[in-house]
């Protein structure tokens, strides 16, 4: 499936090169960096962001710092690899992908015999991360098609598309199988304050990939499932509970329950790296709370006065009651979502 979208993260000759997001749609800037560090930057100031794509960058990251580590034991190396990887779980975290990622890289390096090894095993696993994250897209895509119908109008919110994972993404997978199958539909982007993925980042790559996208207000979400037909809501997820809880971007939750009151099938897109078996209640997933700032400036400019915060959230958590189905690369998930996880990833 040829997408006219550029990679989001690529592993290039030992180096990460990543898209600068805070730069789109303006232009299409790239970083391209030897340093884990910088990786751990990009990732905290959402330079890079997106569950799966900072997955990715996290595990790049740790293949940086062992490839331009300067320790000269196993046992140094594999020391150093764990510091590096407590900060970047301290980078983001909601997101549970960061931590799969970074798991999976330090269980494999724990397996090897000599430094070289250890360099060996962390860069495949890394570059391994990325192909089944791919893979688990295009699979999600596949069934995810079978939910859109000819005239539909599909929404979202932020971005769960290409760029917030290694290609295709997760919301929007499905959207470019129908596209390629010549299902003729249209898409409704939630802006999403304050980052705008929805209205800089989805209608971007949509537009790039030739899609019909409108772009509405966060707030605007009750007022167009009253006027505009809206037969589909597709959302990404950071973090899903054993029960079915779905942590996402702010918005989401009051998304769930216009649609509920409407009617509308609220789907959930989401690899199985995105699932944490370890929790069950939505209380339980840390909710990143970002600075002030990010909400009372916009393009530099405060728009509240002077000594009045914000309290930004950036995620938030919808209970399993609102949600039709969950789909992933293994198939789509259904009620009672306790059970159905459960058969699906144990
Ligand atoms: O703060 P962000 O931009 O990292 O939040 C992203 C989202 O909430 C996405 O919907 C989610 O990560 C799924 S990405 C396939």
């Amino acid at each position: 499936m040829p997408l006219n979208i550029p990679r989001t993260i690529e592993w290039v000759e030992n180096k990460v090169r990543l898209i600068n997001q805070l730069k789109l749609p303006y232009a299409l800037e790239y970083i391209e960096t030897g340093d884990w560090r910088r990786v751990a930057e990009a990732i905290r100031t959402m330079e890079i962001r997106g569950a799966p794509a900072i997955g990715v960058a996290a595990a790049f990251a740790l293949a940086l710092a062992t490839i331009h580590s300067s320790a000269r034991t196993l046992s140094e190396t594999l020391k150093e690899l764990e510091e590096c990887a407590e900060a970047l779980k301290r980078t983001r975290p909601t997101a549970v992908n960061l931590f799969w990622a970074v798991s999976r890289v330090l269980d494999e390096a724990r397996k090897a015999a000599e430094i070289e090894d250890l360099r060996k095993r962390v860069v495949e696993t890394a570059l391994m991360i990325q192909r089944i994250d791919e893979e688990a897209n295009r699979m999600i895509g596949n069934y995810g098609e079978k939910l859109i119908e000819n005239g539909d109008t599909v929404m979202t919110i932020c971005n769960a598309g290409s760029l917030a994972t290694s290609y295709y993404g997760t919301a929007t997978a499905p959207l470019y199988v129908a596209q390629e199958k010549g299902t003729k539909f249209r898409v409704i982007a939630l802006e999403t304050r304050p980052y705008l993925q929805g209205a800089r980042l989805t209608a971007w790559e949509l537009k790039q990939a030739g899609i019909e996208v409108k772009v509405v207000t966060d707030n605007a979400i009750g007022i167009v499932m009253q006027k505009e037909r809206v037969d589909l809501v597709i959302t990404g997820a950071d973090r899903i509970t054993s029960k079915g809880y779905v942590a996402n971007k702010v918005g989401t939750y009051p998304l769930a329950l216009v649609a509920k009151e409407h009617g509308v099938p609220f789907y959930v897109a989401a690899p199985t790296s995105t699932f944490d078996l370890s929790i069950e209640k939505g209380e339980e997933i840390p909710i990143e709370l970002r600075p002030s700032e990010e909400v009372t400036l916009m393009f530099g400019k405060r728009i509240t006065p002077e000594g009045v915060d914000a309290i930004y959230y950036a995620f938030d958590v919808t209970p399993p009651k609102l949600i039709t189905g969950i789909i992933t690369e293994k198939g789509v998930l259904y009620p009672p979502f306790d059970k159905s996880i459960k058969r699906v990833l144990l």
